[in-house]
């Protein structure tokens, strides 16, 4: 295992956190982005607990192109450059399209799409130069099927896999894959605010009849993150429970 430095968008999230143990139990140096200050030392004060030491974290705004690309010049000055992005950081902001707002549609279009713009364009040089990447984008299941009070998230998803597929073809000759993983419904904060009915309703739909583990996310976000993986380019791979084959 060659250990890398990999940037985890999102990272003290309910799938975020998950991936960078993930990660740095394969070794790598992980750093992850966080939006709003309060919780950082106590995240920080688990993974030390966890064993885990050599994980960073930078404040950014993943909707500011300009600060992004600040922030990965000051990850290479600090620790190196990044060989692997996770693109994780996502909102929602439910409800029917006659209720949602523009308000609504540009705070999940900026968080979820344009962050992989703003995340992606920063590192990609050094990947090319190193003739190495590994880009994973977090994208959904809503985004392959579509989800009633979910037209901004699941445009905003959709988007992402679109990118992967076009930025995948450019990079492919490159040693750098592009890839999409879309969960299903897994146990975090977004998907328990969903109101239980609605959510029950959602559970008894899943095959496997449960919620996913963000665990089962970060253990498929490492693979593709290996270098086993480097055949697996342009892909949307699905974990779902079965509530979605294609
Ligand atoms: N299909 C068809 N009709 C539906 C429906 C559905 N899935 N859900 C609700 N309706 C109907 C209702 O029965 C109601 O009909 P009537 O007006 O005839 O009574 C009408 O649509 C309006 O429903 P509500 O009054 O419930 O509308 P609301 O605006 O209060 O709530 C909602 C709508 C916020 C979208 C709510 O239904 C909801 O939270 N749905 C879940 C959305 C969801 O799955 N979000 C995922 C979050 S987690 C995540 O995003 C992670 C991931 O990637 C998976």
């Amino acid at each position: 295992m060659t250990k890398r430095i990999a940037l985890v968008t999102g990272g003290m999230g309910g799938i975020g956190t998950a991936i960078c143990k993930t990660l740095a139990e394969s070794g790598h140096i992980v750093v992850t982005t966080y939006s709003k200050p309060g919780r950082e030392q106590a995240w920080h004060a688990d993974m030390k607990g966890f064993g885990f030491t050599d994980i960073h974290s930078y404040l950014c705004d993943v909707t500011d192109t300009a600060a992004c690309r600040e922030m990965v010049a000051k990850i290479a000055r600090d620790i190196g450059p990044v060989g692997i992005l996770v693109n994780n950081a996502g909102i929602t902001r439910d409800g029917t399209f006659k209720k949602q707002t523009k308000e609504d549609w540009d705070a999940v279009i900026r968080t979820n799409l344009d962050s992989v713009f703003n995340m992606t364009k920063p590192v990609l040089d050094g990947m090319l130069e190193a003739g190495f990447g590994r880009i994973v984008n977090i994208s959904s299941i809503n985004g392959q099927k579509g989800q009633f009070g979910q037209v901004n998230y699941s445009a905003a998803k959709a988007g992402m896999h679109g990118f992967t597929m076009a930025l995948a073809q450019e990079v492919a000759r490159k040693g750098i894959t592009v890839n999409t993983i879309s969960p299903g419904y897994i146990a975090t904060e977004m998907v328990m605010a969903v109101p239980e009915d609605v959510r029950n309703k959602i559970i008894a739909q899943i095959p496997v009849g449960r919620l996913g583990k963000p665990e089962e996310i970060a253990a498929l976000v490492n693979f593709l993150c290996s270098d086993q993986a480097g055949f697996i380019t342009g892909a949307n791979v699905a974990m779902n429970g079965g509530q979605h084959m294609m």
